[in-house]
C-alpha cells in the first residue's frame, strides 16, 4: 500500500461486470474496485437497480430513502454483489424495466435515458453530502456521459463541500444529449445552459456537463488521450478537452487475469502456450463448422458498430481467404452489419455467431490464432488485451488503446530476439486491412516466428497492477496528500 490513510471514493457507473455489460465500461467498472485495494483506495460502486442488479445482492440494507427521485419515490440500498461493495439506487420507475439498459424493445433509447441516468448522478452527489449516515467519499469517480452530470451536481452541491470529482472518458461517441426543454426535469440551473457550461448546439449534455465540472479527466490509454484533442476523435468536444489539456490524462485499462488467465480457465481446456492451441482450435472449428484448413483462424468478439471498423473486414475478407485463412466471429449491433456477416458465413471457411455469449467468448480465444480488432476509433479495447494472454495474436488498427498495446511485427522487432506481439495496420482502409491479413497469413506460415510472438504476447502484462497505482496517484494529487 502506497502508505497514508485509506481514500473512501465514490464509482459512478452504469454498468459493472459480472452484474450487468454491453462493453468494456462493465469489465472496468467491475475490475477497479479490487484493484485499488492494493493501493490504499477503497472504493463502492453506486449502480442502477437494474432487474439484473438487484436480483444479484447480497444482504441489502436500505440506507437512505429518496422521496423524490427524478419522478417517483427511491430507495439506496447497501449491498455486496458480484464481488463488489455496492451502493444501488432502487428506483423502480427508472430501472425496472424489460429489454436492454439503455435500449427499450425497439432498439430505441429509452426515452427518460437522460432522467435515470441524471438521478444516479444526483444521488452520487448527495451520497457525498452525507445522503448515508455511516459513509461520505473523500472523490466521486464518475464514467462516461450516464456519470456525467455528478461533478455538475457535485459542484453546485453545498452539502458535498470540497468532494472531488474525476470523470473518465470510455466512448465519446456517446454523449448524453438531451433537448433544453429537459433543463428543469435534469434539476439543472438554466444559468448554466451556455457554450461554456451544459450547452451542446443548443442542446444539453451531460458528458460535457462532466468535461467541465469535474476536477480531473482521464480517459483509457495515454495515445487516446492525445487523439481526442483533435477535431478528427473529438467528436465536436476536442475543444473543450484542449480547454482543459492540463487535467486530462490517459490511463491504460487492465484486464482481470484471473478471469482471463489460460491455464486456468473454466471455460475452456486448460493449455499451455503454443501446445494446448491446436487441441482447442480443433474444437472450435468443429463448434464453427470450419473444416481444418492451413491459414490461421482468425476470430472477432465485437459489437458490431461503424466504431470497430467491421465493415473493412467484409472488404478485406478475400485477402484472408484466398491464404487459406478462416474467420469465427461472434457478434452483435448493427442490422447491416449483422446480415453482411451472415451474408459471408455461405463461404465455408467463415462461421459466424450473432448474439452475446460470455462462454463463447473464451473458447475462441483459447482456439483462435489471431483476433481482428480494425477499430475507426478505440479509447483502449479489451480483447486484444485477452487476445495477447491466450496467444492469440492481436491484429489491430494504428489508433487509440491499440497503438499503445500491440507491439507490431516489423523487421526491427522480428530481427534479432523476436518482440513483436502482433499486427498492426494504418490507414484505418479495407486495403490496409487485407494487406495485414495477407501479412498474418505470411507469418503464420513461418511456425518458430509465430510461436516467438505467441510466446512474447502471452508474457506480456496485461493486468491493472500498473494502472491501478496510477488511479491512486491521481486520486491522491487531486487530494492534495501525494505521498
Ligand atoms: P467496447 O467497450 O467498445 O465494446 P472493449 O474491447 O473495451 O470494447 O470491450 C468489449 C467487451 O465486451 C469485451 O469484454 C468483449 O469480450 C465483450 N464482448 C463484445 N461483444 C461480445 C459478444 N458478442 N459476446 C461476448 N462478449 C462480447
Ligand atoms: C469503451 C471503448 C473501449 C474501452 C472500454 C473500456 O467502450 O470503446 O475502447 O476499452 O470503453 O474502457
Amino acid at each position: 500500500m502506497a502508505g497514508g490513510a485509506v481514500i473512501a471514493v465514490l464509482s459512478v457507473a452504469s454498468e459493472a461486470a459480472p452484474l450487468v455489460k454491453t462493453g468494456g465500461l462493465a469489465d472496468v467498472a467491475g475490475a477497479l474496485p479490487g484493484a485499488l485495494r492494493a493501493h490504499g483506495v477503497g472504493m463502492r460502486t453506486l449502480l442502477p437497480g437494474y432487474p439484473a442488479v438487484m436480483a444479484a445482492l447480497e444482504a441489502p440494507r436500505i440506507c437512505a430513502e429518496v422521496p423524490s427521485c427524478f419522478g417517483g419515490p427511491a430507495r439506496v440500498l447497501r449491498a455486496r454483489g458480484g464481488g463488489l461493495d455496492l451502493l444501488v439506487l432502487d428506483a423502480p420507475h427508472l430501472f425496472t424495466r424489460g429489454a436492454g439498459i439503455y435500449l427499450g424493445e425497439t432498439g430505441a433509447d429509452w426515452p427518460d435515458n437522460p432522467e435515470r441516468f441524471a438521478a444516479l448522478s444526483w444521488v452520487a452527489a448527495e451520497i457525498a453530502g452525507g445522503l448515508i449516515p455511516d459513509w461520505r467519499p473523500a472523490l466521486v469517480h464518475a464514467h462516461d456521459w450516464q456519470g456525467g452530470l455528478a461533478p455538475y451536481y457535485l459542484a453546485r452541491s453545498t452539502a458535498a463541500g470540497k468532494v472531488a470529482s474525476v470523470l473518465t472518458i470510455h466512448n465519446i461517441a456517446f454523449q448524453g444529449l438531451a433537448p433544453a426543454s429537459r433543463l428543469g426535469s435534469l434539476r439543472l440551473d438554466p444559468a448554466d445552459f451556455t457554450p461554456e457550461g451544459l450547452e451542446y448546439w443548443g442542446q444539453i449534455s451531460a458528458l460535457k456537463a462532466g468535461l467541465i465540472w469535474a476536477d480531473r479527466l482521464t480517459t483509457v490509454s495515454p495515445n487516446y488521450a492525445e487523439e481526442l484533442l483533435s477535431p478528427a476523435f473529438g467528436m465536436g468536444l476536442d475543444g473543450v478537452l484542449r480547454a482543459r489539456r492540463g487535467q486530462l490524462s490517459g490511463i491504460l485499462n487492465g484486464i482481470d487475469t484471473q478471469v482471463w488467465d489460460p491455464e486456468t480457465d473454466p471455460l475452456i481446456t486448460p493449455y499451455k502456450a503454443a501446445k494446448g492451441k491446436a487441441a482447442n482450435k480443433a474444437a472450435l472449428r468443429a463448434e464453427f463448422g470450419l473444416p481444418e484448413a492451413e491459414g490461421p483462424l482468425c476470430i472477432v468478439i465485437s459489437r458490431l458498430t461503424a466504431q470497430k471498423g467491421l465493415d473493412l473486414l467484409i472488404e478485406a475478407l478475400p485477402a484472408l481467404l484466398e491464404r487459406g485463412g478462416q474467420l469465427a466471429l461472434l457478434g452483435s449491433g448493427d442490422p447491416g452489419l449483422e446480415q453482411a456477416f451472415q451474408a459471408a458465413a455461405a463461404h465455408p471457411q467463415v462461421g459466424v455467431r450473432i448474439g452475446y455469449d460470455e462462454a463463447l467468448s473464451h473458447r475462441m480465444l483459447a482456439g483462435g490464432d489471431a483476433i481482428l480488432v480494425p477499430s475507426r476509433f478505440e479509447p483502449c479495447g479489451l480483447t486484444q488485451l485477452y487476445g495477447l494472454r491466450y496467444g492469440t495474436l492481436p491484429v489491430v488498427a494504428l489508433t487509440g488503446g491499440l497503438a499503445d498495446t500491440v507491439i507490431p511485427a516489423s523487421p526491427a522487432t522480428l530481427a534479432g530476439k523476436v518482440v513483436a506481439t502482433g499486427v498492426q495496420f494504418s490507414p484505418v482502409t479495407a486495403a490496409a486491412l487485407g494487406a495485414a491479413l495477407g501479412r498474418v497469413c505470411a507469418l503464420y506460415a513461418q511456425p518458430k516466428l509465430w510461436r516467438a510472438m505467441m510466446r512474447n504476447a502471452m508474457a506480456h502484462p496485461v493486468g491493472w497492477d500498473h494502472s491501478a497505482a496510477a488511479y491512486a496517484q491521481l486520486y491522491r494529487d487531486i487530494l492534495g496528500e501525494s505521498t
